[in-house]
This record gives C-alpha cells, structure tokens and sequence, in this order.
C-alpha cells in the first residue's frame, strides 16, 4: 500500500478550513490513490470546536482518510508534514491598525518557521493562506533557515481565480481556454490581474475583448474589492472559493500545471524588479512537483506602473514588521 501523505492544516476550527479539510481528504489535492493523514492546529480554545470538525470528517467515511491528530503545538502539527496549509492567522480586531495586525501576525508565523524547521520533512510543500499571507510566508521563511525557501509559497490564486471567471464571460469563452494569465504581488487590493499575455484557445484576449477602459476600469478593481463584496453580500468572509483556491495552488504545484501559466506568490529571486525574498505573485508554469517561473517577459509602461503599486506595499508591509 502507498503511504500515505501527512497534511498540516492551521485555523482547523475556522471557515475556510470547514470546506478545505473535507476536500483534502476526499484527494482533490494529491488524486484518488493516496491516502493522507491530517495533522490539525489551532489554539487552545478553539480545541473543542476542532474535535467537532474531526467528528463530521470521521462521518464521511472517507477511503483515503487514514488518520486525524489534533494539537495546539506547532511542532507536533509539523512533525514528518509532507504539505501544509497553514489558514490560520490574527484576525484584524475593531481599532486595530495595519501595522498591529502585520506584528501580531508575525510573532505566530515566526513561532511556526521554527517549527517548520525542526520537524518537516525537508521536501513539504507550504501554502500560507492566513492574512497577510504574502508577508507571513516571508516571515515563515525567514525563521525556517534550513528549509528550502522555494518550499513556502503563498495564495494569490482565489484573485487570479476571480479574475478567470470573469475574463471568460467578457469574451464568451471557457474558464478552461484561458491562458496565460497572471496576477502578480500582494494578496491585497493593491493585486495587479495582468490580462496583457493572455490568450483563449491561442488568440490574444485582450484583442479578443477589444475594451481595455473594462479591463483597467471594471476588472482590476472588481478583482481587488471582491473581498469586500463578498462580506457585505454575505455577510462573512468567503470562505468556499477560499478554500478553492488553496486546493487548485497545491494541486497544481503538485500534479502540475500542464503547461499552462499560474499566480503563486513565491520567494523573488529578484526578477521583474520585485525584491529579493520578497513573496510576491509571479507567473509560473508547474511541471514533476515544482514550479519555474515565466522569465523574460518585457513589461510595458502600465504593467510597471502595477507592479510597483503592489511590490511597494510589500516592501512597507516588511519594513514594518521589521520595526516590530
Ligand atoms: P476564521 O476566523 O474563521 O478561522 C481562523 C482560525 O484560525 C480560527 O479557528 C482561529 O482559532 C485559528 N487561529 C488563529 N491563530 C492561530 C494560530 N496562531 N495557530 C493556529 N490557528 C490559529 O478565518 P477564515 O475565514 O477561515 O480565514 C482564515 C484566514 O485566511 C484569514 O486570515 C483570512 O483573512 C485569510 N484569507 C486569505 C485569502 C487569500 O486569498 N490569501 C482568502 C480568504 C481568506
């Protein structure tokens, strides 16, 4: 029999993991022939509400669901992990300000780094979800400093997805047909969709929908304040298209991308201009569990302009956690 695959998930007893854990365990991320253990996390309180959520999951009777261990140490959460999402995170309380939220925040995901760094397997694949994600994963890597920076990754996919859907009714095509798409940077409005390589089955999209005052009027903004809509529509975060789009990003990075380009927010290796290890969303094509980004592409006057906007707010975002 096939071993099976030791997952770590944080924010167990939240929203989003209420819809994720269930699909990790139906194999929507590794396929239908590898079973998975799930290794929960959450804090202290939030102990009995997990157990909850590992009663439904038992009552399921998933096949591939070997085993489910709940803890509030990130070290046991951690110990072997093949993958992790980690959702969980400091949410923004009433009269918190940014630069609160990003310290509060980076005192956990510095405590998870060393966690990481002692006891993953070497070879785990992260995803950081958790807000702000981009400069968690960056704190993430930098107190992991044994673990391969290239492992921590973090999830610009739900706005890359957001976008998918509605550039695809725009031109009348498939979500399925569209091509190299990108949404670079920050988790953030600041995210930058870049339609500008974008192709439906070969034919440039942007010629395709011939309206570029929709594109930077209507769709970028629709995108960066989908978020906000979502809340007021719902009356709660999403969590579902959430939860999505983490599995689509591991997926992807796992089983591959098919030649087709993708948004992760990876470690910057100082192209494009973007920071050295800063996490910020890139175009990449996954292929044999990695991924290799889509080097050599000229920018034009508006996609600089973009970049700038969002890699700059990941700079002040680092710069204020350094400060603390
Ligand atoms: P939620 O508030 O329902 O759940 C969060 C869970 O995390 C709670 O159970 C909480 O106890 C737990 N938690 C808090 N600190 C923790 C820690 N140090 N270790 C382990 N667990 C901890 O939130 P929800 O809706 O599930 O969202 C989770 C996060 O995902 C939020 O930060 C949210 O902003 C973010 N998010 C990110 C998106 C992205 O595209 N990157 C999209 C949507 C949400």
């Amino acid at each position: 029999a096939t071993e099976a695959k030791r997952i770590a998930v944080t924010g167990a007893a939240g929203q989003i993991c209420y819809s994720l854990l269930f699909s990790i365990a139906k194999g929507e991320v590794y396929g239908a022939d590898q079973p998975i253990r799930l290794q929960l996390l959450d804090l202290p309180q939030a102990q009995d509400a997990v157990r909850g959520v590992v009663m439904e999951l038992e009552d399921c009777a998933f096949p591939l669901l070997k085993d489910v261990s709940i803890t509030d140490d990130p070290a046991v959460a951690f110990k072997d992990i093949d993958a992790a999402f980690l959702v969980g995170s400091r949410p923004r309380s009433k009269g918190m300000e940014r630069r609160d939220l990003l310290t509060a925040n980076a005192e956990i995901f510095k405590v998870q780094g060393k966690a990481l760094n002692e006891a993953a397997k070497r070879d785990a694949r992260v995803i950081v979800v958790g807000n702000p994600a981009n400069t968690n994963a960056m704190i993430l890597a930098d107190n992991a400093p044994d673990f391969p920076r290239e492992n921590i990754t973090a999830m610009v996919r739900l706005d890359h997805n957001r976008a998918l859907t509605q550039l695809a009714k725009k031109a009348g095509v498939g979500v399925e047909e569209i091509d190299k798409f990108v949404v670079w940077g920050n988790h953030s409005p600041t995210m930058f969709a870049d339609w500008t390589n974008a192709t439906a089955n070969g034919k440039s999209l942007p010629e395709l929908i011939g309206d570029e005052s929709w594109y930077k009027d209507t769709l970028i903004p629709q995108v960066a304040k989908r978020g906000s809509a979502i809340i007021e529509a719902r009356g709660a975060s999403s969590a579902a298209s959430a939860a999505n789009a983490a599995i689509d990003h591991m997926h992807d990075w796992i089983n591959g991308s098919n030649g087709d380009w993708t948004s992760m927010a990876v470690s910057s290796d100082g192209s494009y201009g973007i920071p050295e290890g800063l996490m910020a969303g890139v175009p990449l094509i996954c292929a044999n569990g990695s991924y290799e980004r889509v080097t050599g592409l000229s920018l034009d006057a508006f996609q600089r302009e973009m970049l700038e906007r969002t890699v700059g707010e990941l700079v002040e975002e680092r710069d204020a956690v350094a400060k603390g």
